[in-house]
């Protein structure tokens, strides 16, 4: 095959239809079947209707990753080609070329209104009913949701068309029709973003559905994340109170002649056949109320209204960056039974995120009410685990009575795993059922399989959580909260960045964290910030931004900066990350906890205490080593008492990330040629350190704070003096056999746990608790008949009782770092795998593993079989990468790309 160069991306998409980045990043992969290749220079050359737009020259240069454009600035609406010539250090040269099209790179270029249909602006939600999480006391009132709104437009379009774009938001979410048909497949744009200065607009080529002559377009509009209820709270009208939509199609006819239809006071609205929809409620769909052909001319719009224009600034309007939200898979129930309470119920024999879609015949009227949960109690009943009394998962659909119909909510998402369903008139089978599951729609890149089953099922639930979470932006659950709660994230980016090409889907969300950033610096927990948490909708100062949470803002950006190599993330994210370890700096200096704040008045404070207490971040409410089992659970009982583990131990986490950041700044700073701040990380970082170590650790290593989180983290951020580690690294493992050989990490010490173990030479012991089946642990989960991972260890008791906790929250999932890393031996030594480190960790228990990553620059595979002491390896290394490779039991080798094989005995 010689040299090949495929998969050509244009900011981390292929062909992008759509991008309004100024300096988009090129990245491609080479493919060859010889061995050692390393791409030796390029040529990109980017143009438009024959004219170039930027010409790099050859340059001498291994980098096939995210190269900026730097060429003449681009203009909206332009198909733009690039094409792409290689060239290896075996003499080889490659090409291939690729496109991308711009959308509107001007604020100008938007001539559309805003257009709000005449409703009554969506209800407020003063109190009623109350609601205490503890952390948050948040008051909502009786359920009360609008009609999706219909919006139409007639135009006349006078020759044949050649190409059409269309560009379109709304406030709410919404999808758009011309000529009744939808123009795309993606579902609830323009996503979940902080609207008020980020509001995603999607482009849409509609080339194929226009005509000369009459043309309609349609839009449909519901409440969405907009003006619906948002988080566990409920709260509404987060971001305003009126739906409203914005579209603007730009046309080109054969001849080269342009036309544009913009959504303006011509337009026209209706309330439609969507009585409700809403992401937390549910949606219910009147079929009798349906105006199919609205989006076709000529359709009389009788009892239609005016709508109205209005003025919204063109300022946060950005074109849709990485992948909307699709439906990325359908499967089929598994099984149809009645309970013993009479309830019809329905399992899909997976927790998923999405919804149905039901096909139905009966008479017009008939009402069919569909209630999703993710469990059903010992009996087989219904079951809901859901916390949040204005959280029903609830999708009710009513008849027309016209033969066969198919109803599948719009505007709405659930998690679930078992569905009620009442009202279904005659009888019913698995086949008028449809389970589609939606997710942003990224690649799938990591694969991880080996000779235990168990573990395949964890590896699999840990990726049906990512799904489950992965829509629009990382959420810790999706049929509770689906918020995005910073520190899930974080916990888990590691293990998302495998299992899926996250990149854009979190750069985006991280300009969100951008935007949500306060003045001082704080990140608030969850992204887009929910004013529900709080409610004046003021966050108050100090108190709701958590250690472990807002770290996310340098662990995340860093996170994927390793895995893919692209540096961008880190230069778009450094003023915040700055900001953030700015505010944990200023909050630690001046700030003590209340005794020593006393004893300072009291004129007793040691000058050596007061300058050591500034670099402790040990103020304030933090979630702490949030759902540490042993403080949280009662595993008898199932009792959960979350805020517990934050109370015990939000006193020494957050100094622990306050070493985590400044660490991590210390790296990034390097990376980004900033000398000057690295020094000052260094410093601050060392101090913080020697700060931690002297309040929290004794002269044997001990910390007094007696829980393997403590000691994991704190081994892991190098807080213990290196000639102690060894008796902290062995009462980790004596508090492991005395807790009956079971973890008892939180959520921010459970990533480290099995590394902590391994670095300090007790892999053994890691490999026992990755084995343990007894709760809590990774593998109790999946001997339960768990499909994804668990919030709580013990969600599913020793006895089978389900409890109201959720059943997919991906951050125990964290694990899958480890596995892939250590089971299946793929990790990296470089930035994006530029240099990959394949170092197999074996253990007896397991026989073979098989693991499968597709990097920025291709391909890696590792996969190892082990029969006693014989071993083979073998392993695929994608061109323009080196590798280390450590035989478990055998030698190193350095190499180039290839595919290798090693069979080998080892040696013990
Ligand atoms: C969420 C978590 C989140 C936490 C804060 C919960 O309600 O579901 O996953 O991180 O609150 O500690």
């Amino acid at each position: 095959m010689g040299l090949i160069v495929s998969n050509l991306k244009c900011d981390h998409r292929k062909n992008p239809l759509g991008i309004d980045s100024k300096n988009p990043l090129f990245s491609w992969e080479l493919q060859s079947d010889e061995k050692n290749v390393l791409q030796s220079a390029y040529q990109i050359t980017v143009k438009s209707g024959g004219h170039i737009l930027w010409d790099t020259g050859r340059c001498e240069c291994g980098r096939s990753a995210f190269i900026r454009y730097e060429g003449e600035n681009l203009k909206s609406g332009t198909v733009c080609v690039w094409e792409l010539t290689v060239w290896d250090n075996h003499g080889n040269m490659a090409a291939a070329q690729a496109e991308f099209e711009t959308a509107f790179m001007n604020k100008e270029d938007w001539k559309a209104k805003w257009i709000e249909p005449v409703q009554t602006p969506a209800y407020h939600e003063p109190p009623q009913t109350s609601m205490d999480m503890g952390f948050c006391s948040i008051e909502a009132k009786d359920i009360k949701m609008q009609p999706a709104q219909m919006v139409r437009k007639e135009f006349i379009l006078e020759k044949q068309v050649r190409s059409a774009r269309a560009y379109a938001t709304a406030h709410g979410v919404y999808y758009m029709l011309v000529n009744g048909q939808r123009v795309s497949d993606i579902q609830l744009a323009p996503g979940n973003t902080a609207y008020g200065d980020y509001l995603e607009y999607q482009t849409y080529d509609i080339s194929s559905l226009l005509q000369p002559g009459s043309n309609a377009v349609g839009m449909v509009i519901g409440d969405g994340w907009y003006v619906g209820k948002v988080g566990i709270a409920g709260q509404s009208c987060q971001y305003g109170d009126m739906l409203g939509g914005l579209f603007q199609l730009e046309i080109t006819y054969e001849d080269g002649s342009k036309a544009v239809v913009v959504s303006d006071e011509e337009c026209t609205a209706s309330a439609g056949h969507i009585q409700y929809a809403d992401i937390y409620v549910g949606e219910c769909h009147d079929a009798g109320k349906e105006q199919k052909d609205f989006s076709m001319p000529g359709f009389g719009a009788d009892g239609w209204k005016n709508v109205t224009a209005a003025e919204y600034g063109y300022e946060n309007l950005r074109a849709q960056y990485g992948d909307p939200v699709r439906v990325c898979d359908v499967l089929k129930p598994v099984k149809i039974w009645t309970s013993p309470k009479g309830e019809i119920m329905l399992d899909v024999g997976q927790v998923v995120c999405g919804h149905v879609r039901m096909r139905v015949k009966g008479a017009a009227g008939t009402k069919v009410v569909l209630d999703h949960t993710e469990t059903i109690d010992r009996e087989g009943n219904y079951q809901c685990n859901i916390i949040g009394k204005l959280i029903l998962q609830q999708d009710v659909y009513i008849l027309k009575g016209e033969g066969e119909e198919v109803f599948e909510p719009e505007f709405t998402f659930h998690g679930f795993r078992y569905i009620r369903v009442s009202g279904y008139p005659g009888e019913m089978t698995e086949d008028d059922f449809d389970i589609l599951v939606i997710n942003s729609d990224m690649e799938r890149t990591g694969r991880f399989t080996c000779s235990d089953s168990r573990l395949n099922q964890l590896a699999h639930n840990i990726y049906w959580s990512q799904r489950g979470n992965m829509l629009s932006i990382p959420t810790d659950c999706p049929q509770r909260e689906k918020a995005g709660w910073t520190g899930d994230a974080q916990i888990f980016a590691p293990t998302a960045c495998f299992n899926m090409d996250v990149i854009a889907f979190l750069k985006r969300w991280l300009a969100n964290m951008r935007i949500e950033q306060r003045e001082d610096g704080q990140i608030p927990n969850i992204i887009p910030y929910l004013k529900a948490y709080h409610p004046n909708g003021v966050m108050p100062s100090n108190t709701h931004c958590s250690a472990g949470w807002g770290d996310a803002a340098v662990i995340i950006p860093w996170r994927l900066y390793e895995n893919y190599g692209d540096k961008s993330v880190l230069e778009e994210n450094y003023d915040m990350m700055k900001k953030w370890v700015e505010y944990i700096r200023f909050t630690a200096e001046n700030e003590l906890p209340e005794e020593l704040e006393n004893k300072l008045k009291e004129g007793k404070l040691t000058d050596k205490e007061r300058e050591r207490q500034k670099y402790l971040w040990n103020t304030n409410f933090h979630f702490g080593d949030w759902l540490t089992p042993s403080v949280s659970f009662n595993f008898e009982t199932g009792d959960v008492d979350m805020i517990q583990s934050a109370f015990k131990t939000m006193d020494i986490v957050p100094t622990i990330f306050y070493v985590y950041s400044t660490g991590l700044m210390i790296k990034i700073a390097e990376a980004l040629g900033k000398k000057e701040d690295q020094a000052y990380y260094r410093t601050l970082n060392e101090k913080v350190k020697t700060a931690f170590t002297e309040e929290y650790v004794d002269e044997n290593g001990y910390i007094q704070t007696n829980l393997q989180g403590i000691y994991v983290l704190a081994l892991q951020m190098g807080l213990i003096p290196e000639q102690l580690k060894r008796n902290a690294a062995s009462r980790l493992d004596e508090m492991i056999k005395e807790n009956g050989g079971k973890l008892d990490t939180g959520f921010l010490s459970v990533p480290f746990l099995l590394d902590v173990l391994c670095d300090n030479g007790y892999e053994k012991a890691a490999y026992d608790l990755l084995f343990q089946e007894e709760c809590p642990s990774w593998l109790y989960e999946v001997k339960m008949g768990a499909t994804t991972m668990w919030e709580a260890w013990q969600a599913v008791l020793p006895d089978g009782t389900n409890t109201s906790v959720s059943y997919n929250h991906y951050a125990f999932g964290c694990v899958g770092d480890w596995m892939y890393r250590k089971i299946g031996g793929l990790d990296k030594l470089e930035p994006g795998y530029k240099k990959i480190l394949i170092a197999p960790v074996p253990d007896e228990r397991i026989d073979s593993a098989e693991t499968v990553y597709q990097s920025v620059y291709g391909k890696i595979a590792v996969s190892w079989k082990r029969n006693g002491q014989n071993m083979c390896v073998e392993t695929v290394i994608p061109a323009n990468t080196s590798a280390r490779i450590k035989l478990p039991g055998g030698e190193t080798v350095e190499t180039g790309s290839g595919t290798y094989r090693y069979e080998y005995t080892m040696q013990m």
